[in-house]
């Protein structure tokens, strides 16, 4: 059987490696403690469940649905958007769902690269920044996160070739998988570039409902111009604990989003409504103290760990927002030999930077998406094995 040749360009997906690292060990009876995937534990609150369960019994949400989006779901990202961010949106042009934000940032690929363009991507980042241009048959530009500019990308060091075919830059704040918040004066910095080498920006929020000490994330589209050059898109997937849900919005740029639809209808049919009147009960007032709620439980794991981290002699900055710490590796190993030192010795799976592009490289990631217990015995056994 011959696969394509957009196939061949992908490295195997990360996540897929570690599940099967992870298989593997379980299979020799250690019990793997996994702090590598982001996914959260805690069930989705019955805020939710309960507005899916009784939508679901309606069969007005049983036929194909629009790929535009309920008008109630559109609404309900309208209002979110105003009294979360005061950032005004039309409901009729500048928003539309998405089957997650994975879904939506591959897609947006589809929409907008050919062959010999590419997307800028931030790195390490997020890995569908990366392999969803390949696969369209596109190219990929990094752009280096600098931890001494705040996990920020250097865009005055953006080769001219890089600039010039790049059609889409992809940025990501609260980040994954460092952790950091959005360092002051980027966003302006990043319209100027676009408006200077035209190019759509995307803002992947994925993380913005998920922080920590009275920190509350700016949206990009809060900034002057955003919207002439740029889309948002924003996951329910991690702030409200629907990961399984399948359910995000795409906001912003009218143009943007017109392709994008354009794109949808010829590929998908749509979110179920039931899940989006769903997601209508998670962006109302109540759902602000579920996302609330589960950012207490983020900050008060991301202190257990940091605090760990601290006394065997890793220093980390603390995130401010995020469901992950980024910590640096000890000097002699790379992100990948220390990984795989602490999970042989043990039993607890991180993972390597170096896995999210080459600037991830000399750091690993913790998620908090285990619960407390099973973190502070995961912890212990970092003391102990090495701590020493
Ligand atoms: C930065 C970032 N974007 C997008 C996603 C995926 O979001 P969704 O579940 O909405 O597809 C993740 C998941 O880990 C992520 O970390």
């Amino acid at each position: 059987m011959k696969t394509s040749e957009r196939l061949d360009r992908l490295a195997p997906y990360l996540f897929a490696e570690l599940e099967r690292r992870i298989a593997e060990k379980r299979a020799a009876g250690v019990d793997v403690i996994s702090l590598g995937i982001g996914d959260p534990d805690t069930p989705t609150s019955a805020l939710m469940a309960d507005a899916l369960a009784a939508a679901a019994q309606d069969p007005g949400t049983h036929r194909y649905p629009s790929n535009r989006g309920r008008p109630e779901f559109r609404e309900a990202v309208r209002n979110f958007y105003e009294r979360r961010f005061g950032v005004a949106l039309d409901a009729e042009t500048e928003i539309i769902p998405a089957l997650g934000a994975k879904e939506c940032i591959f897609n947006l690929n589809l929409a907008f690269l050919d062959p010999g363009t590419s997307a800028l991507a931030a790195d390490p980042g997020y890995p569908v920044y990366t392999g969803g241009p390949l696969l369209v048959g596109a190219e990929v530009d990094r752009i280096g996160l600098r931890p001494e500019l705040g996990f920020a990308p250097d865009l005055d060091a953006v080769p001219a070739e890089a600039a010039r075919r790049a059609r889409l830059m992809y940025l990501n704040y609260p980040n994954n998988p460092t952790g950091a918040v959005v360092p002051g004066g980027l966003f302006e910095r990043a319209i100027a570039f676009a408006r200077q080498h035209e190019l759509l920006v995307v803002h992947d929020a994925s993380y913005t409902e998920t922080t920590f000490d009275g920190y509350v994330a700016p949206s990009f589209l809060e900034t002057p111009g955003a919207k002439e050059v740029g889309v948002e898109v924003f996951s329910l997937s991690k702030g409200y604990n629907m990961t399984g849900w399948r359910t995000a919005a795409i906001v912003g740029n009218a143009e943007a989003i017109a392709a994008y639809w354009k794109l949808k209808t010829n590929i998908d049919s749509g979110m179920f409504e039931a899940v989006q009147l769903a997601a209508v009960a998670a962006l109302s007032e109540r759902g602000d103290t579920v996302a609330r709620k589960m950012s207490d439980v983020y900050q008060r794991r991301r202190d257990l760990v940091c605090n760990a981290l601290a006394e065997i002699g890793v220093g980390v900055t603390p995130p401010k927002g995020t469901i992950y710490v980024w910590a640096p590796v000890p000097e002699g190993h790379t992100s990948a030999s220390y990984c795989e030192l602490v999970l042989e010795e043990s039993g607890v799976v991180v993972s390597p930077g170096g896995s999210y592009g080459p600037n991830g490289e000399g750091f690993f990631r913790i998620s908090l998406t285990v619960p407390d217990e099973r973190l502070s015995e995961a912890v212990e056994r970092l003391r102990a094995s090495l701590g020493g």
